[in-house]
């Protein structure tokens, strides 16, 4: 039904995250022999819903659910055993979900203790410049990895060598902890405390613990032995008998290391062209990228958002345990006046709180500069997700071109100045920060609940209006469009 004669397909964010690949990579995965991760880590996290059960993803493939379909973890993944071991493959089992049909690269780098904490420090030096990272320590592993000093899943197994490597490496981090970048001691156990129940563990007089780190990654990758294999090996094979194959994308083009909103960014390649040296598959052999845009935008983390309905200063009050119910946020809409409100009446609706941190999510209206260069990146073909979560509007906006309103500088080849119009996307946070969403197309809301459409001629006229504009502003096409968090509220176009 998804698949068609396609083979190999993928499932890109296309914004800033959250849009809802989880979900599609479950539908989807209905078809699929494997379902494969190719970057990011326990950054990343992707919900599915399945009858009561809603699965909260970080690294584990969103098609483990089904028990017939190997999910692999490619070598483009920084890996963290312990949230896989201690959190991960605990849960699902606790939820009668079977891990045994998943497999994790050799050549998958590995999360250290120093690279959360490092991560941690690097916001704490950056202060009010920082990133808003998920502090996982995926930058610096991925720091690690391009400056070839990473550890790698293969490598975790010679516990004699592992632990020397372990020695020079901690050696080297505490010198850029403790002496260049000053971080006082008791910061630095503060940090290990909170990354999860470590109680020091890690800490031996103010020093990182090297036999203590080298046990306890032993003891999580003893535990996954029979999970790490040749993955490249694996897929290709696949890829040879004709298998079909789900890639499924972490974060979001928005944040793509190369093409996002540099710094503000993740640090791998979330766009489509990570999925080939992420998992060693030929290029060729992807049959079709999926954008998956939700029917609004959203940003979690600081960097510039120019269609944002209030700031992050603004919402910073708000969390998960304080949300207004669907009545209340609803009966808001109607009278809202400023854009703060309907910025959080969209949060609320949505429940756009972090799966990985619970931050509240910044909202704003669908920014069509930012997302058509999903188009140009990754292809045309899009998903959008959460249009229920419009239903409750008024007015709805698309913004199709920003204003420059900072100092005279030079970009991309030519001097720019206050007042210019941008209708292509200035990836640069430093022009960005500057650019204020201001031209529109206003759409009248359709005021109904969509949920239980099942076909595209269900939706309200005045929906397919607003999806039309959607193609017309970025150039994507639309083939599906979902109106729920379930399987089931997926609508083919
Ligand atoms: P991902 O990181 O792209 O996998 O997205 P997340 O799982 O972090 O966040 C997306 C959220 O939106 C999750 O809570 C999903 O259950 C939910 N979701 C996905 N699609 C829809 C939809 O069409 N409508 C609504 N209301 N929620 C959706
Ligand atoms: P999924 O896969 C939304 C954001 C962080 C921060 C920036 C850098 O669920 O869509 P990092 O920890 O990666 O160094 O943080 O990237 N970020 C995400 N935002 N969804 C994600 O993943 C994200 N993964 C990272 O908030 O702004
Ligand atoms: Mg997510």
């Amino acid at each position: 039904m998804y698949f068609n004669d396609d083979k190999i397909i993928g499932i890109c964010g296309a914004a800033w995250g959250d849009e809802g690949k989880g979900k599609f990579t479950d539908v989807f995965a209905d078809e699929a022999h494997i379902i494969a991760r190719a970057q990011g880590g326990c950054n990343a996290g992707h919900t599915v819903i399945v009858g009561d059960m809603k699965l909260k993803l970080h690294q584990v493939p969103s098609g483990i659910i089904y028990p017939d379909k190997l999910n692999v973890i490619g070598n483009g993944v920084v890996l963290d055993p312990r949230v896989l071991v201690e959190n991960e493959i605990k849960n699902l089992t606790a939820q009668g979900i079977s891990t045994d049909n998943l497999k994790i690269s050799g050549d998958a780098h590995i999360i250290m203790p120093w690279h959360r904490i490092i991560d941690r420090a690097r916001e704490w030096r950056l202060a009010k410049n920082k990133i808003g990272t998920t502090a996982r320590g995926i930058g610096p592993a991925y720091a690690d990895k391009a400056n070839r000093c990473g550890i790698r899943m293969n490598d975790l197994y010679d516990k004699k060598v592992l632990t020397e490597k372990i020695r020079v490496i901690a050696k080297e981090k505490e010198a850029l902890l403790f002496g260049a970048w000053k971080l006082p001691v008791e910061t630095f156990a503060e940090w290990m405390n909170m990354t999860d129940q470590l109680d020091g563990l890690w800490l031996k007089d103010g020093k990182f613990n090297v036999q203590t780190i080298a046990d306890s990654y032993s003891d999580w990758t003893a535990k996954l032995k029979n999970y790490v294999t040749d993955t490249k090996k694996l897929i290709n094979s696949a890829i040879k008998k004709n298998k079909k194959i789900l890639l499924e994308g972490a974060q979001g083009l928005l944040l793509d290391i190369d093409h996002g909103t540099y710094p503000f960014v993740t640090s791998s390649n979330c766009s489509a062209g990570g999925f080939a040296t992420g998992l060693g598959i030929p290029p060729q052999s992807i049959d079709r990228i999926y954008n998956i845009l939700s029917a609004y935008t959203t940003r979690v983390g600081a960097g510039p958002f120019p269609t944002e309905l209030g700031s992050e200063e603004e919402i910073s009050s708000e969390n998960g345990n304080n949300k207004m119910s669907f009545d209340q946020s609803a009966q808001l809409a109607k009278t809202a006046q400023d854009d703060y409100t309907v910025g959080k009446v969209i949060r609320h609706i949505a429940g756009e709180f972090g799966t990985t941190t619970g931050r509240p999510r910044r909202t704003g209206w669908f920014d069509a500069v930012a997302c058509s260069l999903a188009a140009k990146i990754n292809g045309p073909d899009v998903i959008i997700t959460k249009l229920d979560v419009l239903d409750v509007m008024p007015k709805i906006k698309i913004c199709t071109a920003y204003e420059y309103t900072g100092p005279e500088t030079w970009y991309n080849g030519k001097t720019i100045k206050s007042g210019d119009k941008f209708t292509a996307f200035p990836t640069d946070a430093r022009i960005l920060k500057y650019c204020r969403a201001a031209e529109f197309i206003e759409f009248e809301g359709w005021n109904s609940n969509i949920t239980s459409a099942e076909i595209y001629d269900e939706l309200p006229t005045l929906a397919k209006k607003y999806l039309a504009g959607i193609e017309e502003t970025t150039g994507c096409n639309i083939k599906l469009v979902s109106v729920g968090p379930k399987r089931s509220q997926t609508i083919i176009k």
